[in-house]
Order: C-alpha cells, then sequence, then structure tokens
C-alpha cells in the first residue's frame, strides 16, 4: 500500500570532486526547484519527496525516480521540473524524452559501478590511503576560514547588486589579485555566482551576509570570526589547561568595544530564536519577579516581558554590556518592565525575592567550584518555590557527546580561565548540593536544554 500518490526518490549522493555524481550534475537544483514547484502546484500532500543514496547510474545523472509506477528519469535538469509536475504528476504522462526504460543497460551500469567502486576501495585500503572524511575534516577550516575572511571584510555587501573583482576589491580596500581568488573560492563554495567576470550574491547570501538585509547575521557570526583567533591556541590551551594569551594584538581584541558588540549580537541571534521556547516550557503563571544573571542582549527577559504585563526582570551584567543591554531593551519597548543592574554575579549581592532565577548561557563561562557557590547564592536569593533555571548545551554522561557540545567545552578551554561544558548528572549534583528540590531537565528543540530546580 503506497501513503502517497507519488513517492519521488532523487539522488543527492555527494562524491569526491571530479568523481561524475548527480549533485555534480545538478540535482541539488532539481531537488530545490521540485520541493518548490511541489508546493506552488498544491501538490504536498498526495506527494513525498525523497533524497536518496548512489544508484549506481551516476553518468547519467541527476537520477530521479517516481513511484509507484517505478518510472526512472535520468539528466534531468532544473529547466525540466515544471514540464515534469505538469505532464507526469498532474496529468499522468511521464515525460518520455527524459524516461530511462532500458532496464538491462540499467542493471549492467549499475553492477559494474558496484564493483569498479568496490575494487576502488579495496585499492585504497590496500594503499593505506587517508579516508576522505578524515581529510575533510582535516581542511575543514579553509572553507569556514574563507567565509569568516568574507564576514570580515564585509564582501557580500560589497558585491551588492554584482560587480567586477576589481571593483569589489577597491570597495573593501583590499589587494585586487588575492580579492579576486577569495572571490573566486566563494563561487566554488557556491556562496556566490559568477558570469562574464561579474561577481553576484546567491540569494542566501544576499538574504544572510548583507547588510542591508533584514536577516542580516554578519554582526552576530564576527563574533565566530573573533572566536577563531583563540581556537589557534587550542594546543597550548590543552598543554596548560587554560585559556591562553594570543599576541598584545590579538589579546586586545577580545576587550574592545567592537568586539563586546559582536558577541552580544552573537548572543542575541540565538537567544531571540530561542526565547519564545524557554518562557513557553516555564509559563509566566504566578511570575512576578525574575531575575535573568548576565542577560546579555536581555532577550529572554523581553520575551518574559512580553508574555506577560505582571512580570519585572532584572538583568545583572557586567558593566561594558549594560549599555548594549539598554539599546536591547530600549528598542524591544518593555523598559518598565526590565531593569538593568550592572555588577558580577559571582561576588555581588543578588537580592532576594524571586520566582525565577535563569542563568541562560551562564554556566559554561564558570569552574565547578564558581557554579556551586553561584547556585547556592541563587538558592538564598529565590522566593520559596521559586525556579532555579540553568540552561546550557548539555553533555551526556561520559561527556563525549552530542559532538557540538564536546566541541563546545573546548571553545571554553580557549576562551576562559576555567569555563567548560557539563553533564546532567553535574548539574543535578550542584543543585541538590545547592538545597533545590524536584530537579529535572525539560528538552528543548535545538542544542541546548533546561535543567530546573524548586527552592522548597
Ligand atoms: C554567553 S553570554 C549569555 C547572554 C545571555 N544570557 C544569552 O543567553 O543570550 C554571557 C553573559 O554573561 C555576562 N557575564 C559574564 N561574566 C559575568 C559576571 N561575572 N557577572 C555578570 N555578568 C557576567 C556577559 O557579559 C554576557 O552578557
Ligand atoms: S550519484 Fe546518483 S546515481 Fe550515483
Amino acid at each position: 500500500m503506497e501513503p502517497f500518490r507519488f513517492h519521488l526518490f532523487i539522488c543527492t549522493q555527494q562524491k569526491p570532486e571530479g568523481v561524475p555524481s548527480c549533485p555534480a550534475s545538478g540535482s541539488l537544483a532539481v531537488l530545490e526547484g521540485l520541493d518548490r514547484e511541489v508546493q506552488k502546484r498544491g501538490l504536498r500532500p498526495d506527494l513525498q519527496l525523497t533524497t536518496c543514496g548512489c544508484m549506481g547510474l551516476c553518468n547519467e545523472g541527476p537520477v530521479m525516480v517516481v513511484y509507484p509506477e517505478g518510472v526512472w528519469y535520468r539528466r534531468v535538469q532544473s529547466s525540466d521540473v515544471s514540464e515534469i509536475v505538469d505532464a507526469h504528476l498532474l496529468h499522468d504522462k511521464p515525460v518520455n524524452r527524459l524516461v530511462w526504460n532500458d532496464a538491462p543497460a540499467m542493471r549492467a551500469m549499475s553492477i559494474e559501478h558496484g564493483e569498479k567502486f568496490r575494487a576502488a576501495m579495496a585499492a585504497r585500503e590496500k594503499a593505506g590511503t587517508l579516508p576522505d572524511r578524515l581529510d575533510q575534516m582535516i581542511r575543514g577550516y579553509m572553507p569556514s576560514r574563507c567565509i569568516l575572511t568574507a564576514l570580515e571584510l564585509d564582501i557580500f555587501t560589497a558585491i551588492g547588486e554584482g560587480a567586477n573583482a576589481e571593483q569589489i576589491g577597491t570597495r573593501i580596500h583590499a589587494n585586487a589579485r588575492a580579492a579576486e581568488m577569495l572571490l573566486n573560492a566563494l563561487v566554488a563554495l557556491g556562496l556566490v555566482t559568477k558570469s562574464g567576470g561579474i561577481y553576484s550574491n546567491t540569494p542566501e547570501s544576499a538574504r544572510f551576509f548583507v547588510q542591508e538585509s533584514k536577516d542580516n547575521h554578519r554582526n552576530g557570526l564576527l563574533h565566530t570570526a573573533n572566536i577563531w583567533h583563540r581556537w589557534s591556541t587550542l594546543t597550548d590551551a590543552v598543554r596548560h589547561g587554560t585559556c591562553i594569551p594570543i599576541d598584545p594584538h590579538n589579546n586586545a581584541r577580545d576587550s574592545t568595544p567592537e568586539w563586546t558588540a559582536n558577541f552580544i549580537a552573537g548572543m542575541d541571534r540565538n537567544a531571540k530564536a530561542r526565547a519564545q521556547l524557554l518562557v513557553q516550557a516555564l509559563g509566566t503563571a504566578g511570575v512576578r519577579r525574575i531575575l535573568d544573571l548576565g542577560g546579555g542582549s536581555g532577550a529572554y527577559s523581553i520575551a518574559f516581558a512580553k508574555a506577560s504585563s505582571d512580570v519585572r526582570c532584572e538583568i545583572l551584567d557586567v558593566p561594558e554590556v549594560v549599555p548594549l543591554t539598554t539599546e536591547y531593551v530600549n528598542k524591544a519597548r518593555v523598559s518598565a518592565q526590565v531593569n538593568l543592574r550592572s555588577g558580577d554575579m559571582l561576588t555581588d549581592d543578588l537580592g532576594s525575592g524571586y520566582d525565577i532565577i535563569m542563568l541562560n548561557a551562564i554556566c559554561h563561562m564558570f569552574s565547578e567550584e564558581q557554579n556551586q557557590q553561584l547556585f547556592r547564592r541563587a538558592r538564598q536569593a529565590l522566593a520559596p518555590n521559586g525556579r532555579f533555571v540553568v540552561q546550557d548545551f548539555i553533555l551526556n554522561s561520559d561527556k563525549t557527546g552530542p559532538l557540538h557540545t564536546a566541541l563546545f567545552s573546548l571553545n571554553m578551554l580557549v576562551a576562559t580561565d576555567h569555563g567548560a561544558s557539563y553533564s546532567e548528572r553535574e548539574y543535578s549534583s550542584w543543585m541538590k548540593n545547592a538545597g533545590f528540590a524536584d530537579i529535572f531537565r525539560i528538552k528543548l528543540p535545538g542544542p541546548s536544554d533546561l535543567i530546573v530546580g524548586l527552592a522548597k
């Protein structure tokens, strides 16, 4: 029984550069076009579009199969998409010029491909060739560095509506030859297009990397570019067990107003996307006073203030950040409900009588001892039955994953004196030792979860 009228499988098997494959022949553009067209024609509830691995017909790609009929298409291009949708999916007439129904030839090609593939794998194994997966991981910094440099130079904004390498080089005050090399690499990475010597942004780059775009993420991403310098100290940081000053020039970068503004913009990008999840998970019933320790851009307090006019929030952050927080809070028009306090959460009096104290993306900055002490002080500052909420990336019990969280622990090693990612067991035991009861974890969509304890 078929749950859908049509089930389309399109091959998107990535292969090393130079090896024939469906993506190299344009299957990703076909997939995108099909998705758009299917949506536009209202076919979605009766149609399932699935990507699949190699079918052994790579020289004839992009390959696509339409079930339940079992019609095989080859060499499909994005320009064929509307014809396939119109003729085959809407009028049950397959597009014969693209249909491939020579079963014996298809079988022979697929079997030969399989044999060649296995022989190539065996030869590589025998020769001791470094597996592609390892090679890609090792060189992973190259594409990353390319994009970060492009963002630092604001090259996507400089491309504007389209320009040649010389014009772009002039606009970003860069060497013309080098700017062209960078632009060509960005084309190879699929972030820029080039036609007749004119470079243009892809729709994605125009949306996310160009200054005037409402979805521009550049400012927040510049924090990632700043952190790059710290990651280059990882080897020494592992030797010494703490963050390492880079050099006088780079070290100073970490404390400039620009660095701080990028950092808070980066935090805001994540926090804004997660704030509603937090408000929904905790609710606002009976909540009057919230203490937001290290509130950064104030995104979480802003979301609570907007969710209930009864809520009053207090954000405590360091003196360099509070003026930035003020701007975010004013822009959100919630300054009547959100107070700002400048200070140090590790040493300043936290106050008392709060219904919620939250630590969003804070604990990973501190050592075990600092966190334990902070948890004890927070316990004292809560009203009876008040909730203590930690939101962070949480390691599994043997600390080997999730991958992002294990890597983030190293991010904190290179960026802080004592920071790290911690496990649920560690957070729960610190909360228990601080006197919290009914400790539980709330899983949120995305990379971070909540651990909540009650001040009974
Ligand atoms: C990783 S950011 C998280 C910001 C915000 N909670 C969020 O999730 O978007 C850490 C914040 O804690 C602040 N912070 C760091 N150490 C602090 C301290 N000792 N006292 C007060 N705030 C601190 C930083 O200035 C920054 O705003
Ligand atoms: S890569 Fe698509 S069939 Fe082999």
